[in-house]
Order: C-alpha cells, then structure tokens, then sequence
C-alpha cells in the first residue's frame, strides 16, 4: 500500500486523519460563518420583541377617537387656575384695555375691598371693557367655575377669599343660564350670534360709562331725587336706552314704553332693579335703590 503506482497525497495513517477531520470540519465552519452572515441583519418582524411597549400602542390605537361627555355624569370643573388660563388672563395678565394686573395688589385692593359677591358678580355680567364671564359662555364655563376664577385672581393679587363652594350638579348649569340671560339676554333669546354681537355693542357703549358712574350718584341721593335719577341715566342707563341697544326702550320714545307702562310701577322698578332680559339689574351699575328708581321715573317721564 506504501508503494502506491500513482502517489497519492495520504501517505501516513496520521495524515489520513487529518485528511477525514478536515473533511467534515471545513464545510461546517463554512455553514456556520454562511448562516451568521444571513442571519446578520435586524429583526423586526412578528415574533420578535424588538418593538417596545409605546410602539404597540401606537399600532393598535383606534383611527378616530371620540370623547364622550355623559351629560349625566357628575361634571368635572375646571379649576380657578385653569379658567384663568384660558380665558381671564388674555387682559388680565397684561392688564390690557385697564384690567385690573394679576398680583398686581395697588390694582386690586380697592376692587377687593368691595367682597367678593361684587367682584363675582363683575364678572358674571361684565362691566367697563371687562366682558360677561370675560367673553365666554356658561356651557364653556359654570358659575362656580367663574367663581373659582375670581378667587384664584384674587387670591393671587392680594385677598384672602375662601374657596367657593361646589354646587351641586345641575343646579349649576341650571343657574349659569339663569345668569347669563340676565346678563347678556344673547342666550336668552335662544343663543344667536347676532344676541352676540348687539350684547357686545352694548358692552363697548357702557365702556363709555364713566367709571364714577356709581360713586357720583350715590353722592347725589340726599339731593333732589329727578336730579339723580337724571344724573344716573346720563352715566348708566342712556348707554343702552339712548340709541335703543339690545331692544332697549328709547329715551322719549312714547310707543316703545306705552306697553311697558301699562303695567304697575311697582313692577317696571323691579326691571330696573333686578334686571329683565338683556337689562342687566341697575344697568350693570351698583346704584342705589332710590336712585335707580329715580332714573326710571326720569325716563318715563320723559315718554309720556
Ligand atoms: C377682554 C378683556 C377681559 C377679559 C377676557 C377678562 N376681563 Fe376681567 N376685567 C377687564 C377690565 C377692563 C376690567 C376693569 C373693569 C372696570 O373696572 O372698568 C376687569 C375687571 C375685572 C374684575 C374686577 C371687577 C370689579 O368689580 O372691580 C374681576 C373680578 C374680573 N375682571 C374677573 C374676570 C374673570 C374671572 C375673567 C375670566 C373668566 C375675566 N375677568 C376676563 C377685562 C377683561
Ligand atoms: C346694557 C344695556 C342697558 C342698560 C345699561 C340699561 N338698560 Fe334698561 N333695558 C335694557 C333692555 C334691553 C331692556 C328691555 C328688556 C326687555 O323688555 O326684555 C330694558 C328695559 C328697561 C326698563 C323697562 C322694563 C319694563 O319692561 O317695564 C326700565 C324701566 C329700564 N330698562 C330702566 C333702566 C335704568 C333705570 C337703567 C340705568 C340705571 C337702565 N335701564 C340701564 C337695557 C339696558
């Protein structure tokens, strides 16, 4: 076997040993280094678990998504802060248009030492450039919501209200309208944008009232009454009542009162005091009693 006539390679038992193991060792390394070069890349496909929590989520989420609001379900109110937010700090924060300055305690104290009930009150049914619920409406934000955003005002600028107290649901929708009809009639009349527009007309005209309005004529009460109740509709009521606002009855217009004054005086006082539709009570003024009255007794005087 040693003498073989056409010289094989293998020629020891040795070398035929290492000739078998390289046999089967070379084509496995090669297979193995094949696969790993194959397998190299990232998976990213089913059954890995590359993709973290977040990304599935994502996948999986819903197209559209709807937020349903349960009209029964017991509201969740915005807090003071946030209503501030939103709406009241577009003046208040820079103290645009003579809005009394967030923090700003010079600003606020003689505003604050009216209580609280003005200042909500203010707010509700607006005054000066200061807009009913400072432009929004009483579906965007309850009573209590304004209320909260008053003290949170406040509270910031100096005063040291006590939180009010929640209402119970249902009697806030049901008030927050009861206010607003009271207060810009916009709503009452079954919520127009033209309600809108002329509630905002009137505001700008009582922009004009003076500010004094209702310090003046508390001045003038000890002093001829039909002086101060023209005194008080020169400062308050004419913003409206002059040019007919809001359907207001004109000043000296006999056919837009004749059908009011059918009616006892009691009750047409009881307008002006407590307001009627978009008439806010006193005129948005703080006057007195007497005064208001004797402004109502100057304008239907002055329409008979
Ligand atoms: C469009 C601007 C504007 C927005 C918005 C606004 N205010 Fe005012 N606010 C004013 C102005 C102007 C005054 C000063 C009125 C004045 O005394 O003549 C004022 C005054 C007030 C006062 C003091 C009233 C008083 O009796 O002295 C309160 C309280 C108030 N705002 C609350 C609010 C709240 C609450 C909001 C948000 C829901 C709000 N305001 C949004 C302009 C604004
Ligand atoms: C923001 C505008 C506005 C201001 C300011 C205003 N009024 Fe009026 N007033 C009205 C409107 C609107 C009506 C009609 C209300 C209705 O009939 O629904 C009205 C109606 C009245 C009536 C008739 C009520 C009736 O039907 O018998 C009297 C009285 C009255 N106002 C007095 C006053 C007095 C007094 C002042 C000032 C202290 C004043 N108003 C300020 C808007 C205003």
């Amino acid at each position: 076997m040693s003498e073989a006539p056409h010289g094989a390679p293998i020629k020891t038992p040795g070398q035929l040993i290492a000739a078998v193991i390289a046999g089967f060792a070379v084509p496995i390394i090669i297979i193995v280094l094949l696969a790993y070069y194959v397998d190299n890349s990232t998976r990213t496909g089913a059954g890995t678990d590359s993709l973290s929590e977040a990304e599935v989520t994502a996948r999986i989420k819903p197209i559209a998504q709807i937020d349903i609001r349960d009209a029964n379900a017991p509201r969740v109110y915005k807090t003071g802060e946030e209503v501030y937010k939103a709406v009241c700090s577009a003046c208040h924060a820079s103290g645009a248009a003579g809005a009394p300055k967030f923090t700003n305690t010079a600003d606020w104290a003689p505003r604050i030492s009216q209580g609280f009930d003005t200042l909500l009150h203010t707010a509700l049914t607006g005054k000066g450039a200061m807009p009913p619920r400072g432009g929004t409406s009483p579906d965007d934000y309850s009573d209590f919501e304004i209320a909260r955003a008053v003290t949170y005002m406040a509270n910031n600028s100096g005063a040291s209200f006590a939180e009010p107290a929640q209402p119970a649901s249902g009697a806030a929708a049901a008030s927050g309208a009861a206010a607003a009809s009271g207060a810009s009639g916009a709503t009452a009349g079954g919520a127009s944008d033209a309600g809108a527009a002329q509630a905002a007309a009137a505001m700008a005209a009582m922009a004009s009232v003076p500010q004094t309005a209702a310090p003046a004529a508390g001045a003038t009460q000890s002093a001829d009454a039909s002086q101060a109740g023209k005194a008080l509709y020169q400062q308050v009521c004419q913003a409206c009542h002059a040019a007919g606002v809001l359907n207001a009855p004109k000043f000296g217009d006999k056919a837009a009162w004749a059908p009011r004054l059918k009616e006892p005086m009691d009750t047409v006082y009881n307008y002006a005091l407590h307001g009627k539709g978009a008439m806010p009570p006193k005129g948005g003024s703080n006057a007195s009693d007497a005064d208001v009255k004797a402004a109502v007794d100057y304008m239907v005087s002055a329409a008979k």
